[in-house]
This record gives C-alpha cells, structure tokens and sequence, in this order.
C-alpha cells in the first residue's frame, strides 16, 4: 500500500499511524506546512494546538451529526487503550465531563441519540444540584481530555522513530502537483482549514465551498492553588442563553486550564481580541468564581487563536477517483477532530482496504 497524506494535524498523523500499524509493510509519505510541534503554536493553518481539547458528546442535530457521532466513541476505546499503555507520554486524561445548558433545549433533555451511547457513567443532574438559577439542563459523565501539542508530538514521534515514515516539511499548492510527484501512491487530503487559503492554486474546482472557518479565542489559565487538584479532574462545559459558550479544560500535564471560548463563524483574524478576551473572563466570573484571587482577579499565561475547520453538511470521509488518482477526503471536522481523530482514522483506513491490490 502506498499512501501520501497531505496534512501533520491530528487527523493526518492519526490517519498515518493507523496506516503503519495495520499495514506495516505500507509505504507512507506526510506532507504538511506546519511542523506537528509547537514551533507552529501561533500558525493559523494548523488547528489542532489550538484546540481544548475535550471529548463532550452531545445529542444530533441532523442525520450527518448521528453517522458523526460514532468516531469520538472509536477514538474513545482507542485513548483508554493508550492510557494504559502510555500513561505518561499521550498526556490523555480521563476525567469528569459536566454539561450545563443554559437554556431549554429538548434534544438535550430528551438525552437524544448520539448523545449518552458508550458514555461511562451518564447521569442527568437533579435540578436542585444546579450551579445557578439560569441552569435549565444539567449531566455528567465520564470523558477523556489531552493536551493537543503533547498528543501531536507523541503521533510524530511514534511515526518518526518507531514506523521511519517520511516527513516532508512543505506547502501544497495543489493535490494535482502531489499526485504527479508520487505516481501510484493513494492521497489522503487532511489540510484541515489550509488549502481554503489557497484556492486558487488548485487547479479548480478542487476547493470545496462547503467548508469555512469558525475562529475560537481560548485564554490559558492557572488556577490559585487552593483550587488546582480540582481543576484538573473536570471539565466543564456552559452554553449560555445568549448562545455564547463557557467552558474549562485542563492541560493535566501541564497543570494548567483552558479557558474559553469563543465561536466566530466565518471568522479569519489571527490577532488577539481584547473585547473577546473580557467577555470570556466576564462569563467565567459567575461560572468559575474559584479561578479568581481575593482581588478578583484571574491568572492568564497564554492563549490560542485557531480556525474550526467545518464544513456545511458535516465531515466528509470518502473516497474520490480524481483523473487516475485515488483520494481520500478527510476533513471537516469543525469543532470536534480531536474527539474524532481515531474514529476518522479507522474510517480511511477501511476505505483505503477496499483499494488495495490497486496500490
Ligand atoms: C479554540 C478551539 C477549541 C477546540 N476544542 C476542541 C475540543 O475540545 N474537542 C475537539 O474534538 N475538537 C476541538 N477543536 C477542533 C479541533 O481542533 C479540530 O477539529 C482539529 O484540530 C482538526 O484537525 P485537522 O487535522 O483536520 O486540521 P489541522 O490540525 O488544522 O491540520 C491541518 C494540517 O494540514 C496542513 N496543511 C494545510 N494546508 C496545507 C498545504 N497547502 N500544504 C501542506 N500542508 C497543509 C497544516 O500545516 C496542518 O498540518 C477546537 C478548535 C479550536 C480552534
Ligand atoms: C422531546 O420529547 C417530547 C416528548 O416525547 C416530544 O414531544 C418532543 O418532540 C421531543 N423533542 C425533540 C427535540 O426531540
Ligand atoms: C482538500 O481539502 C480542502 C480543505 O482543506 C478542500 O477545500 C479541497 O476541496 C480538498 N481537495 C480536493 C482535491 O478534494
């Protein structure tokens, strides 16, 4: 099997380990813009450090959000396995997820398909443990969180060291000009949010105007002491009546907290937002009341500015024969490639199967 995957995020590397360690024999090439570490903290055209990261499942929308929701449950059996294997390398956690909807939505207390399904633990909460009056739908459950920029090392490193696959650290103008480079080879198209930049370039109609950005500004916290053991057993996740959203994730190998977030669909600005910075830490305030010192005052180390790469009708995993070459479309993940990185990986794995003998 020969397979080139355009893209070091974390679904192209997910998608390359899969390859080596089910066809280890296969012949994988990676091409990506961004180096996978965090040389590239502040690169816009690569997501995946940017991003909480947590697993919150949530009730489908659509028909697409249902046949979506079975990857974070792949991605969850896979984490447990290398939590146990790696405990200290992946820097995954498996902790306590809460979901407080602060409005009333009936797919969330109808706890509707695609929601509770494989979720260790699931409880609705009792109104009167509510953590304020605005609170109309509360749940908790057992869920996994990991630091992006520590997974992403670990997968780079595991390809790199253990598998020997090849790295070329390069921008793509075009899918065409990788497929005349590597004759025979299957491409999978993982550039997340990238080649939008690009459109041009790729030789039309190759840019899909399905997809667009939805940029998140997410603050890094370090918690008072007092609080931090705690912080780092939870994540919690409000959705405001406002349709704004507040939420912490901890980074446990670094023992500190993410603090967000923000949602600008269509949004490209790469700089720091003051304006959206103090609506984050104004929400947090009534939400999160503990991350705050005597003087009221919240301790901010860093922060991330990354583009969601989502796509109108969801992720789009397929195959398609462009003029002699194979190609394995593999993005779209929007706000959630992190929790479905493994289960996308599987899914490309199975269609590049179906190929072989071809490659
Ligand atoms: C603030 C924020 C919070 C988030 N929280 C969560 C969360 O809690 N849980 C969750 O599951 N998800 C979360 N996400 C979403 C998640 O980060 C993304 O869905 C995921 O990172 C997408 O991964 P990807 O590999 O598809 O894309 P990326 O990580 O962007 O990788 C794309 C790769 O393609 C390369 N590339 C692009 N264009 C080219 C080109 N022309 N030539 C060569 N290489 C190219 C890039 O260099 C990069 O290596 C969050 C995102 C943000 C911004
Ligand atoms: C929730 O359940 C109620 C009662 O069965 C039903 O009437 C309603 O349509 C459901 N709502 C959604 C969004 O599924
Ligand atoms: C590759 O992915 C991008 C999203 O980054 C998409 O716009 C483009 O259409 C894809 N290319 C091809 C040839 O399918």
């Amino acid at each position: 099997m020969k397979v080139v995957v355009v893209g070091a995020g974390i679904i192209g590397l997910s998608v390359a380990l899969n390859i080596k360690e089910t066809h280890p024999d296969a012949s994988v090439v990676v091409i990506s813009e961004d180096l996978p570490d965090d040389s590239t903290i502040r690169s816009i055209s690569l997501t995946t450090t940017k991003s909480g990261a947590h697993f919150r499942p949530f009730p489908s929308r659509s028909r697409e959000d249902y046949i979506a929701s079975h990857y974070p449950r792949v991605t969850q059996r896979r984490f447990k396995q290398l939590v146990k294997e790696y405990p200290n390398e992946t820097s995954i956690a498996f902790i306590k997820g809460y979901d407080y909807v602060e409005k009333v939505d009936q797919l969330y207390s109808n706890l509707s398909a695609g929601y509770c399904e494989e979720i260790s633990n699931f409880k609705v909460i009792e109104q009167d443990k509510y953590p304020n009056e605005n609170v109309k739908f509360g749940a908790q459950y057992d869920t996994f969180v990991v630091n992006p920029s520590t997974y992403l090392a670990w997968l780079w490193k595991q390809l790199g060291t253990k598998h020997g696959i090849k790295f070329i650290h390069s921008t793509v103008n075009s899918l065409k000009e990788v497929a005349s480079k590597f004759k025979g080879y299957a491409i999978v198209n993982a550039t997340g949010i990238g080649l939008q930049y690009n459109p041009t370039a790729l030789g039309e109609p190759q840019y899909d105007p399905k997809c667009y950005p939805i940029r998140g500004q997410v603050l890094v916290i370090k918690p008072p002491a007092r609080v931090l053991d705690k912080y780092m057993k939870q994540t919690i996740t409000y959705q405001l009546a406002n349709g704004e959203w507040c939420f912490v994730i901890p980074r446990v190998d670094q023992q500190v907290v993410i603090l967000g977030g923000t949602k600008t669909i269509g949004g490209t600005c790469e700089t720091f937002n003051d304006d959206e910075r103090d609506k984050v830490v104004g929400n947090a305030r009534t939400r999160f009341p503990d991350l705050f010192d005597e003087n009221g005052k919240i301790e901010l180390v860093d922060y991330r500015i990354g583009l969601r790469p989502a796509r109108h009708g969801g992720v789009r995993l397929e195959r398609e024969k462009i003029e002699d070459t194979d190609i394995v479309h593999c993005y779209g993940f929007g706000g959630c490639g992190i929790e479905m990185s493994w289960g996308a990986a599987v899914k490309v794995g199975v269609i590049l199967d179906n190929l072989k003998g071809k490659l």
